[in-house]
């Protein structure tokens, strides 16, 4: 029997399947209220432990669109979450026979990779922290692809929060694999996360490039822009001048703005205090500013002033009208009623399951520490030699100091060329030598001294 697919992480789609969800979508839209059978008697679980307006409403139109019923936790203070359960129990439970796909919100980063773990159906991610946000996504690739025609070769803003939005990680990830190209314009102190930029750059071959936003105008003005480009051979000469000094960019197709993410802020606090981007009639004055569709996967706050809405390059109103055909057609390919999904799914990044003695994921908002009892330690291994890995559920980079070798009870440094006859499943992580020789781990023969220091962070 063919494996169970989900939709965890936009990774899990290549991108002849996005181009068919595009068609169907595009298809779908051009007679909304037509698919009522294709879909029929079909149920749509949808468990929200967050709040969502759009998300929700739209897969539950979507399922209803396409002849099929919905059941919702919607608020999961009523749900028995209130009473203790793991998510990984409610999970088992309404993938049984309550319904045939389970669409998941949670604010822990990995909750749909754990819910999937125990799924009996598939499951679709809609929002796990500020970790990934796939379906907007596709909805938002969806509207550049009705706008322009193409992905490759577009050069989007992304700005505002590009730390804690999980919009934005999914985006980055598949406009770089489009081959598109990203231009960063953060608020200060909201860049995108080290281990996002690492992944454009390591599984991407996404390079960061220093630009300059004076042609942006005011878009630019109170932050630093780069430009990442998967554009090979990375095109460093249209860019920068022969001295090294960061050029204009000249021509931007779109801008994706962001809400400040304030329910994630560790202090709870709020960016209103400060002065935070703001977007408007005058921001978008610049001529590289001229023909570039303004998006926004809403709520939106005030970094969109209203005084933009009538102009027609803002179309965030209907990239959320998009979303229906969108999921529409998501929804119809993981019930196994239209045929989008590849013969061979591309193979993931190797994961390894760690014992209980190793390091665990550093993160605290990730649901291995939430859901402590139901997750396993699960490692992605992006590199043997260096040792580079990733927690599975959340994707944060974890720095390992020490390689055990459980055959040989031998360490190993992190960089140590012995590794590469180290077999995945007999190695074990641990933060330092410390901790390996605590575990009853040896130095490997030919160890010097200097690889006891764990290896320096690579960005
Ligand atoms: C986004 C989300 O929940 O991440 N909203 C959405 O799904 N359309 C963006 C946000 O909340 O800022």
């Amino acid at each position: 029997m063919a494996e169970l697919r989900h939709l965890v992480s936009i990774d899990d789609l290549s991108l002849a399947e996005m181009e068919a969800i595009f068609l169907k979508a595009r298809e779908i839209s051009e007679d909304l209220t037509g698919w009522s059978q294709l879909c029929q008697g079909a149920i749509t679980a949808t468990l929200f432990y967050e709040p969502s307006t759009r998300t929700r409403l739209s897969f539950e139109s979507a399922t209803q669109r396409l002849g099929g019923g919905v059941i919702t936790a919607a608020d999961m203070r009523n749900s028995s979450a209130s009473k203790g359960e793991s998510l990984a129990d409610t999970v088992r439970v309404v993938s049984s026979s309550y319904a045939d796909l389970l669409v998941l919100r949670h604010p822990s980063e990995g909750a749909a990779r754990l819910a999937a773990d125990y799924a009996g159906v598939p499951v679709i991610n809609a929002g796990d922290g500020s970790h990934e946000h796939p379906t907007q996504t596709l909805c938002d690739l969806y509207s550049l692809w009705v706008e322009h025609g193409h992905l490759e070769g577009l050069d989007v803003v992304l700005a505002g929060d590009l730390r804690y939005s999980r919009t934005i990680h999914s985006f980055a990830y598949a406009l770089a694999r489009f081959g598109a190209n990203l231009v960063c314009i953060p608020q200060h102190g909201f860049e995108l996360p080290p281990y996002v930029v690492k992944r454009l750059r390591e599984e991407f071959g996404v390079e960061p490039i220093r630009a300059s936003g004076k042609r942006l105008g005011d878009l630019a003005k109170s932050s630093d822009v780069v430009y990442l480009t998967p554009q090979k051979p990375h095109q460093l000469s249209l860019f920068t001048d022969a001295k090294g000094k960061a050029q204009d960019i000249q021509h931007v197709h779109a801008v994706y703005m962001t809400r400040p993410q304030t329910e994630r802020y560790a202090s709870g606090g709020s960016a209103e205090s400060e002065e935070y981007m703001q977007l408007g009639k005058n921001t978008m004055a610049a001529e590289s500013l001229k023909d570039a569709v303004v998006m926004h996967p809403l709520p939106r706050r005030d970094e969109i002033s209203a005084d933009f809405d009538s102009d027609p390059r803002g179309i965030y109103f209907k990239q959320a009208a998009r979303g229906v055909p969108v999921r529409m057609a998501l929804l119809a390919a993981f019930l196994g009623k239209i045929d989008v999904f590849d013969a061979e799914p591309k193979p993931a990044l190797e994961v390894r399951r760690g014992e209980k003695d190793e390091l665990r994921c550093p993160k605290e908002s990730c649901i291995s520490r939430t859901e402590i009892r139901h997750a396993d330690t699960k490692y992605k291994l992006i590199s043997r030699v260096p040792l580079q890995v990733a927690c599975a559920y959340c994707s944060h980079e974890i720095q390992v100091g020490a390689v055990g070798c459980r055959t040989t009870q031998e360490w190993h440094a992190p960089n140590s060329p012995q590794l590469k006859k180290v077999r995945p499943e007999e190695m074990a992580f641990f933060a330092d030598a410390q901790e390996a020789e605590d575990r009853g781990f040896r130095a490997a023969p030919g160890f010097s001294e200097a690889e006891r220091e764990p290896a320096p962070p690579v960005l």
